[in-house]
């Protein structure tokens, strides 16, 4: 039969698309997701996408009693949680939030697991519990915690600290911390991509809805920094190739494999520029943008060592940037507003 996998903020960005490479690997996923940012649209679109149907919930990770009826109606054998609030600006006028869905909703999530006998876990981590990189690439052995600039980025280091320390007091937990870089792209459908709620925080989005004419100029942030072409340099991911580090991540957890920790990523550095020119060219359209002063908290560059992943997961990124601007492009195009964009007729 096939094995059960409970996806906590399976319609968001990163979740969704993990969903539709867990169903091709055979795995029957489950979403529990509030929509806070996401859209139940998405759903519909991943039963069309994967001619399934998609069992989901609409529950907060906060609601102890709610998780605890999904898990007696299930027999999950992993949990991937996505589910958490991400805005890194937000997260600094109101802390309190960030700790208590992001920190609360996981303890609260591995205590509900541990009740029903699921002790098989892959956290969504990311590269911001490295802090400014005292060296790059960054690899797993790189120092975590020190210099966080944001009450978001804190959230994920005291998450991964929690799920440290569970996995040290019971060696039956398996848990894999997988720290993403920046996702960005879409499904080659078209259907499904990234849809940010208000006016977007992330790069990708924010060009992509400024080549459409949501926005009228990107706003470069900082171009004096030490980098080929003095803006911010990334490691953009395309987020097909991280959902399918997750179905990799889930092989190692058969494995019985105790707790590990990878990078997705691709190990290759773009600049806001490369970006927007690689845009440019995908869209076919000009991206206007104007050069601004830096952002506080950001870093000059910030980049990994995928190496780990290679070795332990079999897993590589196989989507080069070009990609990730055309499939992003697609999915803006088709969905001018994203989720809410009405079906071709109903205009
Ligand atoms: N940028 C702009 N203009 C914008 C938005 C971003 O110039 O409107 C620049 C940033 O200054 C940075 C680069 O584009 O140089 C990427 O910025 P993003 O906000 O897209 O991504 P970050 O690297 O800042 O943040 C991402 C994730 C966070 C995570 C962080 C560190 O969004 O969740 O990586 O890992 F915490």
């Amino acid at each position: 039969m096939s094995k059960e996998v409970l996806v906590t903020g399976g319609a968001g960005f990163i979740g969704s698309h993990t969903v539709i490479q867990l169903t091709q690997a055979g795995y029957t996923p489950i979403i529990v997701d509030n929509f806070s940012n996401s859209s139940p649209v998405c759903l519909t679109r991943l039963e069309e996408i994967t001619g399934q149907k998609i069992k989901y919930y609409e529950a907060d990770i906060l609601d102890t009693p709610a998780l605890s009826e999904i898990f007696k109606k299930h027999d999950f054998q992993f949990v991937i949680h996505f589910a958490a609030l991400k805005a890194v600006g937000e997260s600094v006028s109101v802390p309190l939030k960030y700790y208590k869905v992001n920190v609360g909703g996981t303890v609260n999530l591995v205590e509900v697991m541990s009740q029903y006998g699921c002790k098989n876990l892959i956290f969504s981590s990311s590269a911001t519990v490295y802090g400014a990189p005292q060296y790059l690439p960054l690899d797993e052995v790189h120092p975590t915690g020190v210099g966080i600039t944001n009450p978001y980025g804190q959230t994920k280091h005291v998450n991964e600290c929690v799920l440290r320390d569970l996995a040290k007091s019971d060696s039956e937990w398996n848990i894999v911390l997988l720290r993403y870089f920046n996702p960005v792209g879409a499904h080659k459908s078209g259907m499904i991509g990234e849809d940010p709620k208000d006016i977007p925080n992330n790069l990708m989005p924010y060009v992509s809805q400024t080549a459409i004419g949501r926005r009228e100029c990107l706003s470069v942030f900082g171009s004096d920094y030490d980098t080929p072409d003095g803006t911010g340099v990334r490691d953009y991911i395309h987020v097909v190739d991280l959902a399918e580090g997750h179905v990799k991540a889930l092989n190692k957890l058969e494995e019985s494999c105790g707790l590990k920790v990878y990078n997705l990523g691709t190990g290759n550095g773009y600049s806001v520029l490369d970006i927007v020119n690689a845009f440019s060219k995908a869209s076919g359209k000009e991206v206007p943008y104007k050069l601004v002063g830096r952002r506080a908290g950001d870093v000059a560059s910030c980049y990994s060592d995928p190496a780990l992943a290679k070795t332990e997961l079999n897993w590589v990124a196989e989507r080069g940037l070009d990609e990730m601007c055309e499939d992003a492009w697609h999915w803006q195009s088709k969905n001018p507003n994203g989720f809410e964009t009405p079906p071709p007729g109903k205009l």
